[in-house]
């Protein structure tokens, strides 16, 4: 493939940042299934014993906070909602069908909807997280108010499971994506496909910084 072809989408801090909040998420989140249903005890595990787990798996969810904050405040511009992503919701039939409808700019409306999501859900977790957190906060907070976060946790941290296994299908799904978060490109050919209003700028951007 031509060099001229590629098109930088993150750059290396970008996916690094990704993937701590995305490693962080996979071991908060086995780890959390492995408390809250006996027949998944053994996911404890996954931080070498259930002690272990029982300390490490809110520090783990405090990085992925923090680590998603950095993405929040890198992206949000990107996901704001308009005109086109009405579009694009209303064929959703085309687009599980493979096909682009709506000038889609740096990410889609499915996309759009994962990262708010993932914000909502992640406040959510860290809100109820520290009013439930053992030995360090939960002394402070009455046990009425312990046992609404906890629900609040469970449904959040469900809610959050689902959405990044979507998240995980469509990167799949799209073919061309993966490559965007593991060595940072895409081509021209899937940024035209899939990101046409993004891929117009980047063009136009490049042939303003030329003149
Ligand atoms: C192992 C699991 C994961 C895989 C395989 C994965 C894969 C990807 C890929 C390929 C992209 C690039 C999509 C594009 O540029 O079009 C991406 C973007 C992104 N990912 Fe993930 N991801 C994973 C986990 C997560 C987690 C756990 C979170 C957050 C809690 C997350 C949040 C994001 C965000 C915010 C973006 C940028 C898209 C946007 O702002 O709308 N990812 N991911």
């Amino acid at each position: 493939m031509k060099k001229s072809d590629k098109i930088v989408r993150y750059t290396a801090p970008e996916r690094i940042n990704h993937w701590i909040t995305a490693f962080c998420f996979l071991l908060a989140a086995v780890s959390g299934l492995g408390f809250f249903f006996p027949s998944f005890n053994w996911l404890m595990n996954i931080f070498g014993t259930p002690q272990l787990a029982r300390i490490l798996h809110p520090f783990a969810g405090v990085v992925m906070f923090a680590s998603f904050i950095i993405m929040f405040f890198r992206y949000w511009h990107h996901n704001l909602i308009n005109r086109d992503d009405i579009l694009w919701a209303k064929n959703i039939h085309k687009i599980a069908k493979n096909e682009e409808v709506g000038d889609t700019g740096r990410y889609n409306f499915g996309q759009k909807c994962v990262f708010w999501a993932a914000i909502i859900c992640l406040l959510l977790l860290l809100a109820s997280g520290v009013v439930i957190w053992r030995p360090y906060f939960a002394s402070a907070f009455p046990i009425p108010l312990i046992r609404a976060a906890l629900l609040v946790h469970s449904f959040a941290a469900v809610a959050l499971i689902v959405v990044i296994m979507v998240h995980i299908y469509a990167a799949l799904w799209v073919k061309g994506t993966i490559t965007a978060m593991v060595e940072g490109w895409v081509t021209s050919a899937w940024a035209k496909k899939h990101h046409p209003r993004w891929f117009r700028e980047l063009r136009q951007k490049q042939e303003k910084s030329t003149e």
